[in-house]
């Protein structure tokens, strides 16, 4: 770990990977977050000097070296709790991970079985919004989202930057071939007054020029 970096003596929080939530014992609601950008963001985070909890969703991916704590969840619930939890004396959190915007109101403990009766109705309720929470806290963190859009990317991602009170926000487009799930991406960075984009690239490079940018945007902040 390096001591010199641009996130030296930083604490970084990091949360990764998708949610599942589960409706009986062998079914969930899930999403295909591969979790990959969120590790490499940790990878980049740990090579800039920065203290590093990754808090994982279930993703099948090593612990990148350096990471000072992983902690592995699997509903949005736990992973706001694990957060939560990681985030006492945290400079910067990260929310990479794809949180579930809904669980099911009712998890059935036994099978739901098919019958007469058809197909069943699973009624949703909202999970927690972790990124809105950690931006609400006091002493507050350099915040920065992610958000994957299909359409109107920058304009949706403006609008997220500032309902949820962030101070950095870095959006892509979702399609079948770039996003989620894949290696490469495209990012768009949002911030108050400015914008920035970051060409498509690897995962890991990408991450790389994110957390460089992440890094100069804290320091400013600070010294404001
Ligand atoms: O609103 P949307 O889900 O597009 O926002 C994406 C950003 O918010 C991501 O950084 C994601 O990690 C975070 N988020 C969250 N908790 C939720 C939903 C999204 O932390 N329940």
């Amino acid at each position: 770990m390096s001591r010199e970096g641009a996130l030296a003596g930083v604490k970084a929080v990091i949360d990764a990977g998708p949610t599942y939530e589960d409706i009986d014992p062998v079914r969930f609601l899930g999403n295909r977050s591969s979790g990959k950008m969120g590790f490499a963001v940790a990878e980049a985070a740990v090579q800039a000097g920065a203290e590093v909890i990754l808090i994982a969703g279930p993703v099948a991916l090593p612990t990148p070296p350096g990471v000072a704590r992983r902690v592995d969840v699997r509903s949005a619930r736990q992973m706001r709790d694990a957060v939560m939890r990681a985030m006492d004396g945290a400079d910067i959190f990260i929310a990479a991970a794809a949180v579930a915007d809904w669980r099911v109101a009712d998890y059935s403990a036994r099978k739901i079985k098919k019958g007469p009766a058809g197909a069943p109705v699973l009624e949703l309720v909202e999970n927690p919004d972790i990124l809105a929470e950690v931006a609400a806290r006091d002493p507050r963190p350099f915040v920065v989202g992610f958000a994957a859009e299909t359409d109107h990317v920058t304009e949706h991602a403006r609008e997220k930057l500032v309902r949820k009170k962030l101070d950095l926000l870095a959006a892509n487009r979702v399609d079948e071939n770039i996003g989620i799930g894949t290696d490469d991406n495209a990012l768009e960075l949002i911030w108050t007054d400015g914008s920035e984009t970051l060409p498509r690239a690897g995962k890991s490079e990408l991450a790389k020029a994110l957390v460089a940018r992440i890094a100069a945007h804290y320091h400013a902040r600070r010294r404001a």
